[in-house]
C-alpha cells in the first residue's frame, strides 16, 4: 500500500490525517496552479517550480521540457506557478511551496535582485533551491547549483559573427550603425548578451551603438521599440535582438516603414534562441543569425534532482550545449532536426 503525502493548495490552515500521522498546513496565498488538496505518494519527489512567464516560444519550449520530463511517471509530483512576468508572484509562489514543505524548489528567477529575503527562507526551512534558466544574485550558499545557458558568451558569439560577416561582405571600414533590443532588463540572459557582445562593439571604433532599449523579451514590445527606433534613426545598420520574439516584431515595424531587411535587405538582424519560426524568418530571408539558447532543461533538471534525492552532489553551474545558426547553413534540413 502506498505511503501518501498531502499537499494543499488555498485551504485555510487545516490538519490533515496522512495514514495515522496528522500535518498542519498553513493557508497559501497564490492564486495559480489551484488545486484543493491532493494525496502524493511519499515516493515521489515534490518540486515546486516557479516560471517567469510565457513572454516567448523559448519560455513555453522551456515550460513543455520541465513539464514532460517532472511525471509521476519519472517519479515526481510537480507544482507549477506560472509568475506571468512578475518577480512577486514568483515570490508569493517560493512561499507557498515553503508552506507545502515540498522537497525542492526550482526557481527561474525573471531578474537577478531581490531574492536573498525569500531563498533564506527557504534555506531556514531546509528546501533545496535550483535555480534554473537565471540566476539570482545572492550569496552562493542560498542555492544548490544553477542550470543555464551562457548568456554572456552568446553575446560575445554575436559579436564576432558580426565582425567575420562584415569583413566578408568588405564592409569593416565602414561606420556600422546599430540598436540593441534587450530582454527584461535585469534578467541574466539580458545582462548577458548586452555585456558579451560590448566586449566585442568596444574593439571596434567604426561600430556605433545608437540606443539600446528594453523590449521585455516579447514580440509585442519588440515591434513597439523597433517603430520607435526607426522613427528616430534615419540608418540603422544593424539590429541586435535579445531573443527571437522581439526579433520577429523588429522584422514587422522594419517592413511595415517600408525597410528592408536580413541577408539580402539594408537591416541585418541578430538574433538569440533559435526557435522553429527563427529558422522560417531565415529561411524566408529576414533574419540573418540565431545563437541558440537551448530551453530543454527538463531531462537535466530531472537528473539533478534525482541525484540530489539519493543523496549525491551536483555541479554548482550547469551550462547547457548551444550552437549558432546562419544562411550560410543548410537551414531547411535543420529545422527539420529541431526539437522546439
Ligand atoms: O532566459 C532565457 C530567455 O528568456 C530567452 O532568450 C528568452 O526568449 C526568454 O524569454
Amino acid at each position: 500500500m502506498n505511503i501518501l503525502k498531502n499537499i494543499l493548495y488555498l485551504l485555510p490552515a487545516a490538519v490533515l490525517c496522512v495514514g495515522c500521522t496528522a500535518k498542519e498546513v498553513p493557508s497559501t496565498e497564490t492564486g495559480a496552479g489551484v488545486h484543493a488538496e491532493d494525496q502524493v505518494d511519499e515516493n515521489l519527489i515534490v518540486v515546486g517550480v516557479s516560471q517567469v512567464g510565457a513572454e516567448s516560444d523559448w519560455r513555453n519550449a522551456h515550460t513543455e521540457s520541465i513539464k514532460s520530463a517532472l511525471t509521476s511517471e519519472n517519479g515526481f509530483y510537480l507544482i507549477f506557478e506560472d509568475a506571468q512576468q512578475k518577480q512577486e508572484n514568483q515570490i508569493k509562489a517560493v512561499r507557498n511551496f515553503i508552506l507545502q514543505e515540498v522537497d525542492y524548489i526550482v526557481l527561474a528567477p525573471i531578474v537577478e535582485t531581490g531574492w536573498d529575503a525569500v531563498l533564506q527562507e527557504a534555506k531556514d526551512a531546509g528546501i533545496p533551491v535550483i535555480l534554473d534558466d537565471r540566476l539570482a544574485d545572492v550569496d552562493e550558499d542560498l542555492y544548490t547549483c544553477w542550470l543555464g545557458t551562457n548568456a554572456e558568451k552568446e553575446g560575445e558569439d554575436a559579436g564576432h559573427w558580426l565582425e567575420d560577416y562584415l569583413k566578408d561582405s568588405g564592409r569593416d571600414q565602414e561606420t556600422v550603425k546599430m540598436v540593441t533590443l534587450q530582454g527584461t532588463l535585469g534578467a541574466t540572459a539580458q545582462i548577458g548578451r548586452t555585456n558579451g557582445f560590448s566586449k566585442v562593439l568596444k574593439e571596434h571604433d567604426n561600430w556605433e551603438m545608437l540606443e539600446m532599449m528594453d523590449g521585455d523579451f516579447t514580440q509585442a514590445k519588440g515591434q513597439e521599440v523597433m517603430e520607435e527606433l526607426l522613427k528616430k534613426y534615419e540608418e540603422i545598420d544593424v539590429v541586435i535582438c535579445e531573443n527571437d520574439n522581439m526579433a520577429f516584431g523588429a522584422v514587422d515595424a522594419i517592413k511595415a516603414a517600408g525597410r528592408t531587411c536580413g541577408p539580402e535587405g539594408e537591416i541585418t538582424i541578430i538574433s538569440f534562441d533559435a526557435v522553429r519560426a527563427a529558422f522560417d524568418a531565415m529561411i524566408a530571408g529576414d533574419i540573418n543569425v540565431a545563437f541558440e539558447c537551448n530551453p530543454l532543461h527538463g531531462p537535466k533538471l530531472a537528473e539533478i534532482l534525482k541525484t540530489l534525492s539519493e543523496g549525491g552532489k551536483v555541479d554548482k553551474i550547469q551550462y547547457m550545449e548551444e550552437k549558432y545558426f546562419d544562411m550560410t547553413m543548410d537551414l531547411e534540413s535543420i529545422r527539420e532536426t529541431r526539437a522546439y
